[in-house]
């Protein structure tokens, strides 16, 4: 049935929203400081798809304007075109503050805690020998130092047999999760055993935050890795369990699936790949094979027996 049209109090009702609307977009558009075009998005999406595999929807123009106008001041240029051309002549220092600047680094402690219930679990069903995991989207160190948490319950010590190897495309992030140094309502909604057995407070920590413990830092390796790179001669394998969550996201499929590819003999034939709560992996049924809420096995894994 077609929808008959708006009486006359309705169609000015629209009008006035779309006049809002309009005066809104002038204003955002009039109080830019350089004019961004949709050609210099475009250009904006293209140079961090090739350098990150970041996808950009359409609807973070906003975001991409107010990032990296902060570059355009400080380096007193007075046009994106501008800044562009100067990124892609090659100054690689401005190549890592553009990545950086376009990453989005949202993560918690525990987030999606069931991950790290199944991950004790598999870690004091593995033995004593040394048990590798790597954190490949580490953020500012909340999901590392989480890792870290659970492999000391796993063991009941703070000196667990584990080495976590922590990574991330952006530099910024890593020299955050390096210091282990959070305000306090990071970990306001941590249960306060945990907080009183791994974090520090008082002496030397300053005022509203607090301090991973040293231990839990010795556990943990940190350094850059691109996801995008074809090597990544710095990671460690064989791998107990690779947590890369809330990443892929940002990558289209066949990313995905490359980045996939290059997990598999990464991994021991039993280790476990930990995803976001939103990413599946179902695309690549010949790589990795679900074990339910967003953990994956190896698809090649034999069953076990009887
Ligand atoms: C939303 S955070 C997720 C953090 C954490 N894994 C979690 O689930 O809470 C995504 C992280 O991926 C990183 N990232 C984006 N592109 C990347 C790439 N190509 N290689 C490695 N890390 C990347 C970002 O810098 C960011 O810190």
């Amino acid at each position: 049935m077609n929808t008959p049209p708006p009486g006359p109090a309705a169609a000015q009702a629209l009008l006035a929203q779309a006049t809002r609307t309009l005066a809104e977009t002038g204003k955002q558009v009039a109080q830019r400081e350089f004019p961004f075009t949709a050609a210099d998005f475009e250009r904006v999406r293209q140079l961090i798809y090739r350098h990150a595999g970041i996808s950009l929807a359409p609807i973070k123009q906003d975001m991409v304007y107010s990032r990296l106008v902060r570059r355009l001041r400080a380096l007193n240029l007075n046009s994106f075109d501008a800044y562009l051309s100067f990124l892609e002549k090659g100054a690689a220092a401005e190549w890592e503050t553009f990545v950086n600047a376009l990453t989005t680094n949202l993560t918690s402690f525990f987030r999606e805690a069931h991950h790290f219930d199944l991950l004790r679990s598999q870690l004091s069903g593995l033995g004593h020998r040394p048990l590798r995991i790597w954190c490949a989207a580490a953020s500012t160190g909340e999901e590392p130092y989480s890792l870290a948490i659970a492999a000391c319950e796993a063991f009941a010590s703070l000196a667990p047999p584990v080495q976590i190897q922590a990574s991330d495309i952006d530099t910024n992030v890593l020299k955050t999760a390096e210091r282990g140094l959070y305000p306090a309502e990071r970990v306001a909604r941590l249960h306060p055993d945990r907080l009183r057995k791994f974090f520090l407070r008082g002496a030397g920590v300053p005022e509203g935050h607090v301090q991973v413990r040293p231990e839990l830092q010795k556990l943990i390796a940190y350094g850059r890795v691109n996801l995008l790179d074809t090597r990544w001669p710095s990671v460690k394998g064989p791998l107990d369990a690779l947590f890369c969550r809330n990443v892929m996201i940002y990558f289209d499929k066949p990313t995905q699936y490359r980045i996939l590819q290059r997990f598999v003999p990464l991994l021991q034939p039993e280790g476990l790949l930990y995803a976001g709560h939103s990413e599946s992996f179902l695309h690549a049924a010949d790589l990795f094979r679900p074990r339910g809420r967003t953990v994956y096995e190896r698809a090649d894994r034999r069953a076990p027996r009887g």
